[in-house]
């Protein structure tokens, strides 16, 4: 068997032994029976988000990219009664799809789906004082993440922790000059950023070879 075979049939394993979620299985499920692209996060990856929304008390999430909502109702059930987590999402079948799921998950009265593109989205959540956000998971289309992560730090809360997805999947290794946006940039940027202690974590999963940045905002919180 293949190295990674292997990858795959233990995360399947994992997936089985620690990752049970009806509401975010069913969107699972109906956002491939929709035709919509299979790239939510692996199982145990989406696990991690709700322990890490968890260990850090988060009342207020923001995610950027909904798809089907998968991620978005993990997070969702680390919230409190009165927490709440917004979701931004470009493409209104996703986000039709998506409230439909968190919906049928009874979580519709802490989880907010926006249709938009996220960077004029942003903007409006600062202007009508959402936030700040105790996390951020980011997961849109790559090449704004220097954008968003910007953005994250202007809507967080000291303390808060953001996590970035698929940061070496997407041209990490890629040596060549592909300017600003290319992952490695990216993994630069955050590097530099004063306002932030972070690291990439690599990843093997049903989905390959990837990694996930992982970020906290320094301050008091
Ligand atoms: N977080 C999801 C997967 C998101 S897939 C999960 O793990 O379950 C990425 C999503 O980002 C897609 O639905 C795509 O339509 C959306 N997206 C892409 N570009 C965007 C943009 N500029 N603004 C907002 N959403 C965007
Ligand atoms: C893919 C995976 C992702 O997690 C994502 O956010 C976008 C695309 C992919 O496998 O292509
Ligand atoms: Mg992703």
């Amino acid at each position: 068997m293949s190295e990674r075979e292997d990858w795959r049939r233990i995360d399947r394993q994992i997936a089985e032994l620690f990752v049970a979620e009806p509401g975010a299985d069913a969107a699972l499920a109906a956002t491939d029976d929709a035709g919509m692209p299979a790239i939510e996060l692996a199982p145990p990856h989406a696990k991690l988000l709700m322990l890490l929304a968890s260990m850090r008390g988060a009342e207020r999430i923001l995610e950027i990219g909904t798809l089907g909502g998968y991620s978005t109702i993990w997070m969702a059930r680390a919230l409190p009664p009165n927490g709440r987590i917004i979701s931004l999402e470009a493409k209104e079948s996703h986000a039709e799809l998506a409230r439909a799921n968190i919906d049928a998950a009874g979580l519709s009265k802490v989880a907010e789906v926006r249709v938009g593109e996220a960077l004029d989205l942003l903007p409006r959540l600062q202007a009508e004082g959402a936030g700040p956000f105790e996390m951020v998971f980011i997961d849109a289309d790559k090449d704004n993440n220097a954008a968003y992560f910007d953005w994250a730090l202007k809507l967080s809360h000291p303390r808060a922790v953001i996590v970035v997805d698929n940061v070496v999947r997407y041209r990490a290794q890629d040596t060549s000059s592909r300017g600003k946006d290319d992952a490695r940039s990216f993994m630069q940027v955050v590097a530099e950023d004063p306002r932030v202690d972070a690291t990439v974590i690599q990843t093997v999963s049903i989905k390959g070879h990837d990694g996930f940045l992982l970020a906290v905002v320094k301050g008091e919180a």
